[in-house]
């Protein structure tokens, strides 16, 4: 009989998707995927290491599988993904870990499955400079078949101060671009209607084949001419990278989405340049005016970290401000976490006390919200296209879906279902929802 995997996903798109990888590859090794964790021979969470609190909850997740490992004798535990990298044998020495796998060692699963006893976990830390997983097919998780994750790149060159990615996930690589349409031609053909390119920092996009060069807006255009009715999305987008190229690629190609997210971090250029972001406050407000100018209903979205290393007062106002100037659809709000090994900790104080970086951030989310519902309420009136994903979490005699600029509508079901194409008129709005006809 087949053994069975169960995987628990954490941290960003990127690591659903690499998820999907290691589906794929347990799958040679004749695994087939498990939706309960009672009912697997191997547990594993592929792990986030962004935050302290995203580190703290695999520490609670580990006790929960070491239960299942004490209940079932035979079952494996496993750690893989950034947390696996940033820790490696320190997992191990719990003793209650058998597999230890970072971002660039997926391949290596089946001969470490095969290695493995209780006397002897196995851990495969090796980042890569070449590993895309380019020619894996992904075994798609996604629940609903429409909306597909594909990684166009890996691992990440910018050091900005706080973040722990690069150790994590090691040097940037992009993946082969044709792998990349033949992978969207595969999810069409298998009735998806959404593809989602994946990067850290995807404007730095660069592929070279032989006598072929692609940068990121070539390979949007190469992505949309897949299907026009297969819609594409992408991030993360770099304020510094993000050029005009892209962006006039995306407005003469109608199914390329309406949005762009472009994590801002601060509005105080003091601030970027601690953070090592290589932009100012103004060059990120020009590249804001520049999108709208090319695509004035194009959706924007955010992070904004509270609270890093000397943040003052002013510097927070300027990040209220900077929020106010643009109106961001929607962000996502963090405070500021000191991670062991990066530049910010190493040679920067983590100096703003947890209860002022607790109110800014509490401000910023404030401020936020009251902006989002301006953005969406300014959406009353207007006719939106949605792509069918399903029913409405709330009232499932109600469908949902996301208009271009990713904003969430819900609707009427009026005979449609999963993967069609609709228009709706915004009736009211919410500061998450579009409610729509
Ligand atoms: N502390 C808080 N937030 C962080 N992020 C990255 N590193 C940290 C950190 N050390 C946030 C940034 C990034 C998002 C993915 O996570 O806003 O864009
Ligand atoms: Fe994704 Fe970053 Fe978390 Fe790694 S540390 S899983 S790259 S968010």
């Amino acid at each position: 009989m087949a053994k069975r995997a169960y995987i628990e996903t954490y941290g960003c798109q990127m690591n659903v998707n690499d998820t999907e990888v290691i589906f794929a590859i347990l799958a040679d090794a004749g695994y087939e995927r498990a939706e309960k964790m009672e009912e697997a021979d191997l547990i594993m969470a592929n792990t986030c290491s962004i935050r302290d609190n995203a580190e703290q909850r695999i520490w609670g997740r580990l006790e929960v599988f070491s239960a299942q490992r004490k209940a079932r004798p035979g079952v494996l535990v496993g750690i893989v993904g950034c947390m696996a990298e940033r820790l490696k044998d320190k997992l191990l020495d719990t003793g209650k870990v058998d597999l230890v796998v970072g971002p660039d060692a997926y391949r290596s699963l089946p001969r470490l499955l095969e290695a493995v006893s209780p006397s002897s976990p196995q851990i495969d830390v090796l980042l890569s400079r070449e590993e895309t997983y380019a020619d894996i097919t992904p075994v798609r998780t996604d629940r609903n078949g429409i909306s597909a994750f594909i990684s166009i790149m890996r691992g990440c060159n910018n050091v900005c101060s706080y973040c722990v990615v690069p150790y994590t996930r090691g040097a940037e690589r992009s993946r082969d671009a044709h792998s990349i349409v033949r992978e969207a031609c595969d999810v069409y053909s298998r009735g998806y209607k959404e593809v989602t390119l994946l990067g850290q920092n995807v404007d730095s996009y660069l592929w070279k084949g032989p006598g072929e060069t692609v940068n990121f807006a070539r390979l949007l255009e190469m992505v949309a001419a897949v299907a026009p009715d297969l819609r594409v999305r992408f991030a993360t987008s770099h304020p510094k990278d993000i050029s005009d190229e892209v962006i006039h690629t995306m407005a003469v190609h109608p199914n390329i989405c309406r949005h762009i997210h472009l994590p801002v971090q601060s509005g105080s250029t003091r601030m970027l340049e601690l953070m090592r972001r290589k932009y100012s406050r103004e060059w990120y407000l020009e590249r804001v005016a520049k999108i709208r100018e090319v695509m004035p209903d194009c959706g924007l979205t955010t992070d904004v970290i509270a609270g890093f290393c000397s943040e003052t007062e002013e510097d927070h106002l300027e990040t209220l401000s900077l929020m106010e100037a643009v109106g961001f659809d929607w962000a996502f709000m963090f405070a500021y976490s000191d991670r062991p090994g990066t530049l910010a900790n190493r040679t920067m104080k983590d100096d703003v006390p947890t209860e002022v970086k607790n109110r800014r951030l509490q401000e910023i989310i404030d401020l936020q919200n009251r902006k989002s519902l301006e953005r969406y309420k300014a959406m009353i009136g207007r006719q939106v296209q949605v792509l069918v994903e399903g029913p409405s979490k709330r009232d499932p005699a109600q469908l949902c879906g996301r208009a271009s600029n990713n904003m969430m509508c819900v609707f009427p079901a009026a005979g449609l279902k999963p993967g069609d194409f609709t228009t709706v008129t915004v009736q009211d709005a919410t500061s998450a929802t579009l409610i729509c006809r």
